[in-house]
């Protein structure tokens, strides 16, 4: 069993979840339950194959590894049930960054990108930085999470302009897992008006039991020629500051001018660590990776609990997948910047909603972290909201 009640403190690490309190606002203690990032120890043979790379002692230019890319193949057949070949595998330093270079590539200056709202800001916000229109067909929340397939269907036929969407999948921050049903409705539309998918696909691992990750490769092939699909052992098993993702990409024509592209600018351009980090990862970490959900889930449990205790009025379920808490607190007269009042006046950092769009009074609480933590913050939320008269 691996422990994942203690952890070490990341304070003094240049931390962007912990440390910057203190070098961008000064403040000593914090809470951090904001940025999708974990607080636990990571799996030991991601350390051991850092330090046994690191004792070889020469870090020149290094091709992938075959280990790496086996690896992939691998992990994606065993967890996500899909086949793929090398040649459908393009290494990237990061997901957001292999969206911008396929957004550039796929959709030209003049064309436009659909999301999906409320999502993962950079859905939108890459887009806009390559100065690619954006569309919204926001998500349908009440009673349960689904796409608005009319409105997605009406808006392509009303705009040509529309090449690609870019679709969470399982979904940041509402924590849908999608079913293969709803992800083959969602094609079908994409395919009639031969739109790209980009299937950012991050938190595929971090879905909980009994339901299990669809990959948007894995619905049917016919549809396979139109998806981008990006991947990543960074969120799965904590590896942000590795800087090791992939994007799957089965029509050769898109893969070879993707990678051309990535090559181009830096972005196929691994880590020496990053090969070795996500072989370890993804050849020795199932175990770990079960119980770390088990764990997640639990937390999820303790704050669904401790909400009806102490914030009845909060709207809260737990999600399918993600570690991430998507909690509505709109029963409350909070203010706009409830958000900044927690993190300067109560101690604690959430992440509010409103980035997310579409979202007022909602807030994501990353539950990824030894519960102590999670208690900490919870409670400092409800001592900020008493002393402002917010209960
Ligand atoms: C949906 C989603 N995509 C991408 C990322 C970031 O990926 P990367 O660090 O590889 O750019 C995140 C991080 O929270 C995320 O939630």
């Amino acid at each position: 069993m691996y422990d994942f009640n203690h952890a070490n403190s990341r304070l003094g690490t240049s931390s962007t979840k912990w440390d910057r309190y203190q070098s961008r606002y000064n403040l000593d203690d914090v809470v951090a339950l904001w940025v999708a990032d974990m607080d636990f120890n990571c799996l030991p043979e991601i350390n051991e194959a850092i330090i046994k790379r690191a004792q070889h002692g020469i870090y020149g230019y290094t091709d992938p590894t075959e280990d790496c890319l086996n690896a992939i193949i691998s992990w994606e057949k065993r967890h996500h049930n899909i086949e793929i070949k090398k040649e459908d595998i393009v290494l990237t330093t990061g997901v957001v960054y292999a969206m911008y270079t396929a957004v550039e590539q796929l959709v030209q200056p003049d064309e436009k990108v659909m999301v999906m709202t409320p999502v993962y800001p950079p859905f939108f916000k890459t887009p806009a930085d390559v100065n690619r229109e954006v569309v919204y067909c926001p998500l349908i929340l009440e009673p349960e999470v689904r796409i608005d397939l009319d409105k997605m269907e009406e808006m392509l036929k009303n705009d040509p302009k529309i090449k690609m969407l870019i679709f969470c999948n399982p979904h940041n921050p509402v924590g849908k897992s999608w079913t293969k049903e709803e992800l083959r409705e969602m094609l079908e539309v994409a395919h009639r008006y031969n739109i790209v998918v980009m299937s950012d696909e991050i938190h595929a691992d971090l879905v909980f039991k009994p339901l299990e990750h669809v990959s948007m490769l894995g619905v049917d092939s016919k549809f396979n020629d139109q998806i981008v699909l990006l991947g990543a052992p960074t969120k799965t098993f904590n590896l942000a500051g590795m800087k090791i993702s992939y994007a799957l990409i089965p029509n050769q024509e898109i893969c070879t001018e993707f990678a051309r592209r990535a090559k181009a600018t830096g972005l196929s351009s691994i880590n020496i660590f990053g090969f070795e980090v996500l072989a370890a990862a993804y050849n020795h970490g199932d175990v770990w990776l079960e119980e770390c959900l088990d764990y997640v889930y639990e937390n999820m449990v303790w704050l669904k609990d401790f909400l009806s205790e102490h914030l009845p009025k909060c709207r809260f379920e737990i999600p399918e997948s993600t570690y991430l808490a998507w909690v509505d607190f709109s029963g409350y007269n909070v203010p706009d910047n409830f958000a900044e009042v927690l993190k300067f006046e109560g101690g604690v950092e959430l992440q509010d909603g409103r980035g997310f769009k579409d979202s007022d009074g909602y807030q994501r609480i990353n539950c990824a972290c030894p519960r102590s933590i999670l208690e900490k913050g919870m409670e400092r939320v409800v001592a900020c909201m008493k002393k402002k008269n917010w209960l």
